[in-house]
Order: C-alpha cells, then structure tokens, then sequence
C-alpha cells in the first residue's frame, strides 16, 4: 500500500486532494495538518472521509511546519484518537504520554534529517517500547549502504515496520519497502510537492514503478550513476517488464564514484540481477567484472551488468546498438559492407563518441574526432588510431557520416545544431544522439537535404533493448520503449513550456 501525503494550508484543499487520490485509487493517506494555517478543524476532514487516514502534525525539528505550542499540538493528537481517525502518528519522545484508545492504530515514529544513525536497532527498540502498530523510522542517507540499512531493519521486525532513508540517495529504499515487508510506503500527492527530501509522487509510484506489485520475490534491476538525473532506464525498462508480465523492478540507485566499490560488495542483498552503469562508473567498474564481452574490451567501459550469484558480467550495448541503429536505417544486408571506407566526422570525444567511434573504427570506417577541447579528442583519436581535428574544421573534412555525440541541440537549446546545415549533402549518413527532442534542428536539416537519418531516439531504444535481453533472456518490446520514451520527451517538452 501506499500512503500518499496531503500537505495543505486550507481545509478545502485538504478535503479536494483527499477526494481526488482515492478517485486515482489511493487506499490511505497522510493528512498533514501542521500545514494547515487556521485553527485545525478535525471533524470537516474526518467526517465521511472516502478512504483511511493517518493524522500527523510535525514539529519544525521533525521536518514539519507546526507553529502553535507544543500543548496544543499534543491536544489536537488527542483529539484525533477520540475522533476514531485510522491511524495517528506520534514522535517516539511523545508516544508514551499519548494513550492507546478505541480503534486508532499507532504509528510510533522516528525522523533524522542529518543521518541515518549507526543504531538503527536501538532507535526501533525505543519506537516499539511505546506500544506501536506500527514503527516508522525515515532517517537521511549519505551513503547508498543506508538503504540496506533500513530494508534490513523492516525485514527482522517484530512490529510492521515502515523505514525509509531520505535524500536523493534514498529513493530506492522507498521503493523497494515493501519487497521487504513494509505495511505501506510513503509518496506524494505531486512530484513538485514533495515533502521529505527524495519523496515520489502517488503517481511515478504506481505507474513507473508499480509499487503495489513488487512483493519479497521480485527480482530488482539497478541504475547505478552520480548525479542520477531523469532516471530514464526505470521508466522504459519498468514498461516493458509490465508489458511482459515479468515479475520485475527497475530502480534508480546514485552512487557516489567512492562507492562504487563496496556498492558491487552488498548489491545482491537488494535483490539485485542487473545493472545499467551510467556516468561515472563505466569505466571504473570494468575491473570489477567477472567476465567482459569483446565491445568492453575494446571500450574499457560497461554500460550494463548482469549479477548472477557472484559472477558480474559486463557488456557494453553502446557500440552495438550505434551500429544496429546506422544498418537499419541504411537498409544493410547481404555481403557488403556499405560503412567499410567511408569517411566520418565524430562530434565531440566524451563517452557516448567513444562508443560510437569505436563502433565506426571496427567497421572500416575513416573517423576524425572534433571537439572543443583538442587534447581529449587527441587522447580518444590515439586509442582508436584515427585522426582528431580542430572543432572549427568539422565542416571541412569531407565527411559521409555525421555523428552529434555533444548535447548541442538538446532541450531546451533546440535551435542549436552543431553542424551547419549548408555542408550536409543528399545521402551522407547524419546521426544525432540527442534524444531531447527525437527532432533536433541537425535530424530537421539533414531531412530537408534527404540525408540518411538516425535520431537519438533509434539508438536509446535499441541500447535499451539490449540491455533488456540481457536481464530478461528474451527480446524487449521496442514499440514499448519508444513510446514510453517519446511520453516522457512530450511531458518534458510541455513542462518546460509552462
Ligand atoms: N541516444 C542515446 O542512447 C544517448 C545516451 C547517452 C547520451 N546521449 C547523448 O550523448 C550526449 C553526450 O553524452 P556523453 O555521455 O558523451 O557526455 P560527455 O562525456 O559529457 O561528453 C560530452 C562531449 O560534448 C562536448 N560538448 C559539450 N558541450 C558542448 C558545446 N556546447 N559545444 C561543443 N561541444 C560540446 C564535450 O566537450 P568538452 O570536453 O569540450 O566539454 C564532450 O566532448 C548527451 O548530451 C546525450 O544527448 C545519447
């Protein structure tokens, strides 16, 4: 289950939130009433409330907004337990001057915006002395190891025990509470509104990651990555599992470079079969590996993983899926190989360009590196013995493969092209990683002038596709990906707008 928190200043809002979660299917909420400006009007948000609720009223020290004194907040608890509300939650240092009485469930919590302290135990066994239904316990993460941490403590509880770490660390413990038997989770009404750092909304709960169907045997996927950014691979690979009916979850997992190491020690106790590697880890897990496939050797960076006991196995999709991406809009079969000697121009030389030019190099193709800073496309041109150019010369080299592996023209700098729309010419290859938007200004111009053209979307799609074959055993629906995708590029495109 999942409790979705309503924080508001007026009982109207109150009341018209709670309506319209249990229309979207919630089954419990959190009314927060510190938020509530005026005097707290119990009886107008419990009477003929349309689901379950949980009143709680947080002091500043606990994250909340109560600005009255501390007699009257623990009057207004009071007053909710006599007013038969579902659940009331009631600090740890509190719970034992507030009585159990009629049929309110007591949810005996605990807050840590600094850390998650080293003895969790003690700080349950403090909780669960207070005579609870349930223990809660929301601490800050620092270190990605704290969501174990908490997972742990709710799998050898006692009591139903919800635990969750805060921050952008902790979101996967939020997620993945209820494989470890948590009686509900915590989310927000919106994204925008979250009300403890690393919260998700009702909704990216239930429809990116189904939150209602993972259970104690549902096997869990991981990006791994530092900043996370807009978590993508859950979004696509968690649709296509649903798809598929695969009794499968796809998480965000930030992991900080220094914790890379000991991450890849204790991952399996998440549950953990697979995962996708993103900035900065791709090239330092490779030593972690326990088998590489020939496109990692080659790259020396992995951008997928799949955990099998203690056996890692590493694979790079990147390569593999630039090359797919080029052959299928090229139409290629038979014996010949139509890249073999062309001539490309790669467009910067940072992760996604080495993937590609290595890819292009290993089909015979004559590849000039050109980004804003010589020395790392020297440094990537040396590795792959071609040539790196001046970024001011890429127009001048005569090139039949374009190749954008820079963010220029990504959103919201959508009328930015790093290559000249005068020097494309009909039926030279033009290939734009940019994904946001499918149609960048280089894809619109390299059309007009009837180039081949491979969008950033194509080669997203099949590297996840890729990758989904490798965790699934069995063949992704692209179709799913894609849209899956392309909604998330339309919600970004419209909220940027707003
Ligand atoms: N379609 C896909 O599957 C997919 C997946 C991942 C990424 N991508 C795309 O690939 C792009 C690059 O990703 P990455 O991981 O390779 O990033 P990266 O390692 O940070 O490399 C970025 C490269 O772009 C250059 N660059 C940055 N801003 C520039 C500008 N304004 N003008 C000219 N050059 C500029 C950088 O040059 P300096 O070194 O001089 O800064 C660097 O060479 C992303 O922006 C994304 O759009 C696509």
């Amino acid at each position: 289950m999942i409790a979705v928190s309503i924080a508001r200043g007026r009982h109207r809002m109150v009341i018209a939130e709670h309506k319209h979660l249990v229309e979207q299917g919630a089954q419990l909420v959190e009314l927060r009433v510190d938020y509530i400006v005026r005097s707290v009007d119990l009886k107008r948000l419990l009477t003929n409330r349309p689901c379950p609720v949980i009143v709680a009223c947080r002091r500043p020290q606990d994250g909340g907004k109560w600005a009255r004194s501390e007699d009257e907040r623990r009057m207004l608890l009071r007053s909710a337990i006599a007013d038969g509300v579902d659940y009331i939650d009631l600090e740890e240092d509190i719970a034992g001057t507030i009585p159990r009485f009629g049929k309110t469930k007591r949810i005996v919590s605990y807050h840590n915006f600094q850390e998650t302290p080293a003895n969790l135990r003690e700080i349950y066994d403090r909780c669960a002395s207070h005579d609870p239904d349930i223990v809660k316990i929301a601490t800050m993460a620092h270190d990605p190891k704290d969501n174990l941490r908490v997972l742990q403590l709710i799998a050898d509880s006692e009591i139903p025990t919800v635990a969750i770490c805060m921050g952008d660390i902790g979101t996967a413990s939020r997620i993945l509470a209820g494989k470890f038997g948590a009686p509900f989770t915590y989310a927000t009404f919106h994204q925008e509104r979250e009300l403890a750092p690393g919260q998700l909304s009702f909704d990216q709960m239930r429809s990116i990651y189904r939150y209602d169907d993972i259970n104690p045997d549902t096997d869990v996927y991981g990006l791994i990555g530092d900043p996370i950014g807009t978590p993508l691979a859950p979004l696509m690979h968690n649709a296509s599992f649903h798809a598929m009916k695969l009794d499968k979850v796809f998480v965000p997992f930030r992991v900080p470079r220094e914790h890379l190491e000991p991450f890849l020690g204790y991952c399996r106790q998440f549950g953990l079969r697979g995962l996708i590697v993103n900035t900065p880890h791709k090239e330092s897990i490779v030593p972690f590996l326990s088998a590489t496939d020939r496109e990692v050797d080659h790259i020396g960076a992995a951008n997928t993983v799949v955990i099998d006991g203690f056996d890692r196995s590493g694979y790079n999709t990147e390569f593999k899926a630039a090359l797919e991406s080029i052959d299928a809009t090229l139409g290629r079969g038979g014996e010949i190989d139509v890249l073999s000697g062309k001539t490309a121009i790669v467009l910067g030389a940072g992760g996604m360009a080495k993937a590609v030019a290595f890819a292009l190099r290993s089909r015979d193709v004559h590849v000039a590196i050109a980004s804003r800073t010589m020395e790392r496309s020297q440094e990537l041109a040396h590795k792959l013995n071609c040539r790196a150019v001046e970024w001011s010369s890429r127009h001048s080299q005569n090139a039949e493969i374009v190749v954008n592996c820079t963010p220029v023209g990504m959103h919201p700098h959508v009328d930015d092209s790093p290559f000249e729309g005068d020097y494309l010419r009909r039926s030279m290859i033009v290939f734009d990683t940019v994904y946001n938007p499918e149609q960048t200004l280089l894809i619109k111009r390299a059309r007009e002038k009837q180039c081949y053209v491979v969008t950033g979307v194509d080669m997203f799609v099949r590297q996840s596709a890729l990758q989904f074959e490798r965790f699934a055993g069995q063949a992704a629906s692209q179709e799913v990906m894609r849209q899956s995708l392309r909604k998330w590029i339309g919600a970004a495109k419209t909220s940027m707008a707003e």
